[in-house]
């Protein structure tokens, strides 16, 4: 692996986590290369963020494609052509298939707005207020064939205490910026 490993960030959002490791990487904090942003959703405000930093962009759309295998196969081609050696998901709302999975074996991770295992999948800050749940939480995981199943890497939680869906979203993203890029450190220079 090289020391400073190439890293695609894949999202499909507002891309406020690609934004946080961009400048994590930008000012050392994060010893990594950002080389490609990838996003399903033309629209995304990620593709602008990643424009703004002078980050090549990957903008797709899945429905043009018969499978997803296809579309799999050209991000592969594309990522392997730039040297990429992780991928990072931050807000991408795809489950990864066989082919990113076999090529990029455990050096895929995503971040998940929950205290994994409980609730995973969509919405996963709505779910957590709906359940009553005294804690919510941010989990950062390894990715598999399964949707939010992978091996834990790191968890942060803290109490709901009767707070707003606004206020736990805000909290949540806080965790989110400091621990992704904190975590992806660790992992790089294991
Ligand atoms: C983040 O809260 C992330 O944890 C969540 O999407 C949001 C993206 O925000 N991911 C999932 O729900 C994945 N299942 P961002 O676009 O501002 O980074």
């Amino acid at each position: 692996m090289a020391n400073k490993p190439k890293i695609a960030v894949f999202a499909s959002g507002n891309g406020s986590n690609f934004q946080a490791i961009a400048d994590a990487a930008q000012i050392g904090a994060l010893n990594a290369e950002v080389v490609l942003a990838v996003s399903d959703r033309p629209q995304a405000y990620v593709v602008e963020r990643a424009k703004e930093m002078g980050v090549e962009t990957l903008v797709f759309t899945a429905s043009q494609y018969g499978s997803k295998a296809m579309y799999e196969e050209m991000l592969k081609g594309k990522l392997l052509g730039l040297g990429v050696e992780w991928i990072v998901l931050a807000g991408y709302m795809r489950l990864i298939g066989p082919v990113l999975l076999s090529a990029f074996e455990n050096r895929i991770v995503n971040i998940h707005p929950s205290a994994l295992p409980d609730f995973p999948g969509k919405d996963a800050i709505g779910q957590t207020l709906s359940a009553g749940a005294e804690t919510a939480g941010v989990t950062v995981h390894f990715v598999d064939a399964g949707m939010d199943t992978g091996k834990i890497i790191a968890q942060e939680c803290f109490p709901v205490n009767g707070r707003s869906r606004d206020e736990v979203e805000a909290e949540i993203h806080a965790i989110e910026h400091r621990l992704y890029p904190a975590t992806l450190q660790q992992l790089f220079s294991r």
